[in-house]
């Protein structure tokens, strides 16, 4: 039977890049040396290879511990957002912007009375299709009851309150088209039944992005929007993350909202 592939949040062609980068740096030096340059572009392409090794053997070091067959660290961060769903599992889920489906099947085998329904623009920026989370579905043994589809998360193709439950994880920040992220939250939430359950997790804690997030929350309770919400700050702390992988610009700041609409 085919194992399931969810990739990686730090992707195998970055990877590469880096690889590719440092190779091109050591090349230059050694040129350098050879043909007798100046010390200028001796130091200078030797700080470059320097900059470039260090990246590369942190990001690779990122990758093996988020991955599913390693460290296993994107799995946990799903387990979170799916532990704290507050649902029963009756009826419809939707997991909006899921990637290769990890978070959707991962529903679907702890809810086995649920139908898993997952959305994504699939864009050149990830290794993610359609066809990966379907194969991901049915190596998981649960593809007759997981549903894939493109869609944006700026307008989900559903009419309100479609679903009994909603889950998206580390989705909103990458909207690069839309930086009213309460709005993206609030598109997600509206095709949520009044009372459904909703555990969305993002780097809601990250100000140059979500600024003052506390006020979304309470904005989100004053408006009506959800009757009932919990928001869990520093995820990355509970989830057991190591520090050197919570640093500004990476996972950092996770912040996770769940509750009922
Ligand atoms: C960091 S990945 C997370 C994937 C998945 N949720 C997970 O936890 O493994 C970000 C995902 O957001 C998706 N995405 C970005 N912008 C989107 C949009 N406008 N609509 C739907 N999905 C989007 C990307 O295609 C990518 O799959």
């Amino acid at each position: 039977m085919e194992k399931p592939n969810y990739g990686n949040w730090v992707p195998t062609k970055l990877l590469i890049l880096l690889a590719c980068g440092s190779a091109a740096m050591l090349a230059l030096l050694i040129l350098t040396l050879c043909f007798h340059l100046s010390w200028i572009w001796v130091i200078l392409s030797a700080l470059v290879l320097v900059i470039t090794l260090g990246m590369f053997t942190y990001m690779f070091s990122f990758h093996k511990k988020l991955s599913f067959e390693k460290g296993g660290l994107m799995g946990k961060v799903h387990a979170f957002v799916a532990d704290h769903l507050p649902w029963d599992g009756k009826g419809k889920l939707l997991d909006v912007g899921c990637g290769a489906g990890a978070l959707t099947t991962r529903a679907a085998k702890r809810f086995p009375e649920a139908q898993c329904h997952g959305i994504d623009y699939w864009g050149a920026g990830w290794d993610y299709s359609l066809q990966m989370c379907e194969r991901n579905a049915k190596a998981e043994g649960v593809a007759d009851r997981c549903h894939f589809q493109k869609g944006d998360a700026n307008h989900l193709d559903f009419p309100d309150e479609t679903f009994d439950a909603v889950v998206s994880n580390f989705v909103y920040h990458e909207v690069r088209n839309n930086p009213d992220k309460e709005a993206l939250i609030c598109e997600t939430l509206r095709v949520l039944k009044k009372g459904g359950s909703f555990a969305l997790q993002d780097l809601f804690g990250q100000k140059s992005i979500y600024r003052d997030f506390d006020v979304t929350v309470a904005r989100l309770k004053a408006d009506g929007i959800v009757s009932e919400i919990h928001y869990v700050k520093n995820s990355e702390k509970e989830i057991g993350l190591p520090e050197w992988m919570a640093i500004p610009g990476m996972l950092a700041d996770i912040g996770l909202i769940y509750g009922k609409k």
